[in-house]
């Protein structure tokens, strides 16, 4: 039987939330942000949750995420690093005899346990999958002074979430390439699949709700979102 990994990445500093609490950690429908990732795959057929926070947070998060919540199959806690693709890293190497990993942004509460079965199922068959929605605004490129330069083909765009999908050897031997390069620019870990590798990364329907905790507004939203949809996200 295959072995499937998510990791959950919770090192980052919300520096666009504004917060004095890192936003993983502020309280949504009266659980910490942090907490409805880890729920929804606990509760997916993944085997094992490797769970990657900020330094010297690990501890707090063991007991006042993972214990006080009962919370199951976190396997590791560990920290992460500066740039969000340094957190991928140390959390792929507490996987090392997994089969798949999914990456997965700790700052999204709402993702489905559908979308993680279907991932896992997708990723069987082409190595590399990522969720994403269609976007629903015209997106323009601009120059430095907000001049436009080109309206790019509606159509063909895509919004990119998590989870991001993968045969684990694969996107390790992209991780060590793009590390071993310096990486710079890299903002998910497709474009690592992309760069490093000749495998397709395909796309799977993810969800409008599935959407990343980054301002004030997005806490609100994913709020309305938890007291419509009780039955997916209900605290059990
Ligand atoms: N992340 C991480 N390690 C980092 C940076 C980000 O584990 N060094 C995680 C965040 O905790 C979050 C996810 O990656 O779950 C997506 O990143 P983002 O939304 O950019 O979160 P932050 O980096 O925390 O926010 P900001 O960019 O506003 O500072
Ligand atoms: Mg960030």
């Amino acid at each position: 039987m295959a072995k499937y990994t998510a990791i959950v990445l919770a090192a980052g500093k919300g520096s666009r939330m504004g917060s004095t609490v890192h936003k993983q950690y502020l309280m949504l429908a009266g659980r910490p942000v942090i907490y409805y990732a880890l729920k929804a795959f606990a509760d997916s057929p993944v085997d094992e949750i490797v769970l990657v926070t900020g330094e010297g947070e690990e501890e707090f998060c063991r007991k006042e995420v993972v214990e006080r919540y009962g919370l199951q199959k976190i396997t590791h806690i560990t920290a992460g690093g500066r740039e969000r693709y340094h957190s991928v890293y140390c959390g792929l190497q507490c996987c090392e005899n997994s089969d798949y990993v999914l990456i997965h942004d700790g700052a999204r509460p709402c993702v489905s346990r559908e979308i993680i079965s279907r991932s896992m199922e997708m990723v069987t068959k082409t190595g590399a999958c990522i969720a994403a929605v269609p976007v629903k605004d015209t997106i323009k490129t601009a120059d430095e002074d907000g001049v436009v330069q080109a309206t790019p083909d509606r159509s063909r765009l895509w919004s990119v979430q998590t989870p991001q999908t993968f045969a684990y050897p694969l996107i390790r031997s992209a991780y060590d390439r793009m590390l071993a390069e310096g990486a710079e620019e890299i903002t998910d870990d497709a474009m690592a699949v992309e760069r490093y590798s000749k495998v397709q990364v395909h796309i799977l329907e993810g969800s409008y709700r599935n959407l990343k905790i980054t301002t004030p507004e997005d806490l609100q939203m994913a709020e309305l979102l938890m007291q419509n949809h009780k039955e997916e996200y209900r605290p059990v």
